[in-house]
């Protein structure tokens, strides 16, 4: 057997935008949104979900992001994604200048209903409609498996279940399958058996991963993806998010700790881990919540250290 030669670097897409503002309880203008979106693209992040094109009912902290979109920096270099939920979204995004969109999946009944009120069934099928079309259309579109491990409301879920939309999804034109454990409950070893059965269906270059850190596991969960051949995921600013929807979910893996360990273990990431120091700071700021991912302290020493500050050695 043939074994694909494993790139050596890997893809950091940042949902702090997305992911971690719709669950602030502050709301952000679009233009505290953008001005945290220039300052990502200026510490090298070449990834960005950038909004959602969601009712504004249900996630007020997503209203404007056609503004966002219209005023995104660096749209040449940069791929910005947009998160919609159902075809009137897809349209919107496309409206404001979004070349790529994410659909989300909820695979269990209860998530997908408190997330999007249809079943899984219903919005597979309107996914399907909006892949195809976005196919048809050349706007790039990939699918979410939202509670690939563990349902908040059902429990854990069976990796086939995340096989079989996986392989619906794909089918459906989705160029890219992103397996998120929403609500930060997988372990590494549950994280290899989601990989083998939607790896059976989807080529690895193909799957990306998206860990949130509840229980402290998301960087473990992030190796563990890539000794199986991953090479994206996705994290936030400072560990920024949450989920409205599922209960106890905490904030995403953190950008500076996935950028730092993939950087010491030699992979390419384009991106300088200390650059993100004042970008956490800038993120603090604006949403007055108190971030920093587990190597966050360490990181600022070592960037104020060079910036000419004391370092601080305790
Ligand atoms: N963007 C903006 N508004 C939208 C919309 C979209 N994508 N889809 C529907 N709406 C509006 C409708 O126009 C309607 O507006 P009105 O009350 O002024 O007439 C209202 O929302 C209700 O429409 P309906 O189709 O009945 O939706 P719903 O009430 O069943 O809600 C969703 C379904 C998907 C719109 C809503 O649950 C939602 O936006 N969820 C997103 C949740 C989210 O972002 N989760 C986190 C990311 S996974
Ligand atoms: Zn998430």
């Amino acid at each position: 057997m043939m074994v694909p030669a494993v790139s050596d670097s890997v893809t950091i897409n940042e949902v702090g935008p997305r992911d971690g503002l719709q669950s602030q309880g502050k709301t952000l203008s679009p233009g505290q949104r953008l001005d945290l979106i220039e300052r990502l693209v200026g510490a090298g992040l070449r990834h960005v979900e950038a909004g959602s094109f969601v009712s504004p009912k249900a996630v007020p902290q997503m209203a404007g992001t056609d503004e966002v979109f219209h005023g995104l920096p660096a749209k040449d270099q940069v791929r910005y994604a947009a998160l919609v939920p159902n075809m009137k979204g897809y349209e919107l995004a496309v409206a404001a200048g979004a070349r790529v969109v994410n659909v989300v999946l909820s695979v269990t009944e209860t998530m997908n209903y408190e997330n999007i009120r249809r079943t899984v069934d219903e919005s597979a099928t309107d996914f399907e409609g909006i892949l195809e079309r976005a196919s048809a259309e050349g706007v790039a579109a990939q699918a979410y498996l939202a509670v690939a491990f563990e349902c908040p409301f059902e429990g854990p879920v069976n990796p086939e279940v995340v096989r079989h939309y996986a392989d619906r999804m794909t089918a459906a034109g989705a160029q890219k399958i992103i397996i998120a454990d929403t609500i930060g409950a997988a372990n590494p070893k549950g994280v290899q058996a989601v990989l083998e059965a939607v790896g059976a269906v989807v080529p690895v270059s193909r799957i990306a991963c998206h860990f949130h850190d509840t229980r402290g596991m998301a960087l473990a969960n992030v190796l563990a993806s890539l000794n199986y051949g991953v090479r994206e995921f996705d994290a936030s600013i400072g560990g920024l998010g949450g989920c409205p929807f599922s209960p106890g979910a905490t904030g995403n893996v953190a950008t500076e700790d996935v950028a730092l360990m993939l950087d010491a273990m030699g992979y390419d990431t384009g991106i300088d881990p200390l650059a993100l120091v004042p970008v956490v700071r800038h993120a603090q700021a604006l949403t007055g919540t108190e971030l920093g991912g587990k190597s966050f302290q360490w990181l600022a020493r070592q960037h104020d250290g060079q910036q000419g500050g004391e370092p601080n050695g305790c």
